[in-house]
């Protein structure tokens, strides 16, 4: 039986930078799996617009949210010091495209408080929060307004708080996830912000099962119904699969994107901070070659390389795009969404 809150086992990431459109969060709808819309990097307004092209299709939907670090929004002196020296760095690859480096943009929240204003006005049956905790205060109005709260964790530590701001439900990210990682506390051993590296997508899962007494999605490297079974029988109520989506017809990636996804001449992926000052897992390409150390400032390097990755793609190089990707990268189908949903509940 699928968990009351899902409805199904399948549920397709909030893909922001384009991907998860209405048509393809409909598309997933339709063919029996669960999508969300992905606000980040967008405007209150767009954020809007897409809930009423979703609405209308009748489709079943939820929302994710990007949390503003207030920390990275007031980096030190020393941080802003290292972001002007990334971008003297990056001097070398604005020249390649005859493109200008934007001044410093340190102020950007994501029109959080508009956004959050928006959903307790207009409440939606789901809402996720990646990147941190939205706060015990949106959790509880959120929850009145009717909304079920999700958060986003990488390890049994930030389930702990996350519970403790009564969420309805946590999605548990393994580091094998695509994109950015959603790690808001310094995991033991690791560099602050990114995510502790846990053996595989279930024993993470079932090491936060042990901490909390929450529903759970996994996410991270599924990308096919032996991934599925594999976290449902490790107690996940359902699985938030991006990368296996990321090529479907229906997916608003960049075709470059696509191409390169199925391109052999990508051999591995990466974690790296060289495109966003946050770490995510991306095809390693030159230019996440060329940038071993970014500053941890997100999302100032996010605007800082966003001329150099709009003139990548326009130029159709690969070597310089921000090529998300999970570790399952070589499974990822084109074609119709429905296939892949299809794929994944065969035999359910
Ligand atoms: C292109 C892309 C964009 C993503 N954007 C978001 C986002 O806006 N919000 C979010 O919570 N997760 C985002 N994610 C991460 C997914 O929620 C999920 O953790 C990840 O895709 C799971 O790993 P997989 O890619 O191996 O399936 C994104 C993933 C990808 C591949």
């Amino acid at each position: 039986m699928p968990h009351e809150l899902f409805g199904t086992p399948v549920i397709a990431a909030p893909m922001a930078g384009g991907t998860s459109t209405p048509a393809f969060v409909e598309a997933v709808h339709r063919a029996g799996g669960l999508g969300f819309l992905a606000a980040g990097y967008k405007s209150v307004a767009a954020m809007q617009a897409e809930v009423r092209t979703i609405r209308e299709s009748g489709a079943r939907f939820g929302m994710n949210v990007f949390v503003p670090d207030p920390a990275q929004l007031r980096p030190s002196a020393a941080v802003l010091a290292e972001l002007e020296d990334y971008r003297l760095q990056l001097r070398a690859d604005a020249r390649r495209y005859g493109v200008e480096l934007p001044q410093l943009r340190l102020d950007d929240d994501d029109e959080w408080q508009g956004k959050i204003d928006v959903l307790l006005a207009d409440p939606l049956e789901l809402v996720s929060f990646a990147f941190g905790l939205p706060g015990l205060d949106v959790v509880r109005a959120l929850q009145r307004a009717g909304s079920a709260v999700l958060a986003t964790v990488t390890t049994a530590a930030e389930a702990v708080h996350a519970a403790e701001q009564g969420v309805d439900a946590l999605v548990v990210q393994h580091t094998s996830a695509g994109a950015h990682s959603a790690a808001f506390l310094p995991a033991p051993g690791a560099q602050p912000g990114g995510p502790q590296p846990v053996g595989t997508t279930a024993e993470l899962l079932a090491e936060v099962r042990s901490a909390v007494d929450l529903p759970l999605v996994a996410a991270g490297g599924i990308m096919d119904a032996a991934g599925l079974d594999a976290v449902l029988r490790a107690g996940a109520a359902a699985a938030q699969l991006g990368t296996a989506f990321l090529r479907t017809d229906e997916s608003g990636a960049r075709q470059l994107h696509k191409d390169a996804l199925a391109d052999p001449h990508f051999t591995r992926t990466r974690l790296t901070r060289a495109f966003t000052g946050r770490q995510a897992r991306a095809l390693e390409n030159e230019f996440v070659r060329d940038h071993p150390e970014a500053p941890v400032v997100y999302p100032a390097v996010h605007h800082l390389t966003a001329p150099l990755r709009a003139a990548a793609a326009a130029a159709g190089d690969a070597e310089r795009l921000n090529l998300w990707a999970g570790s399952g990268w070589r499974q990822a189908q084109a074609g119709p969404v429905a296939d892949v949903v299809h794929g994944l509940l065969a035999g359910r």
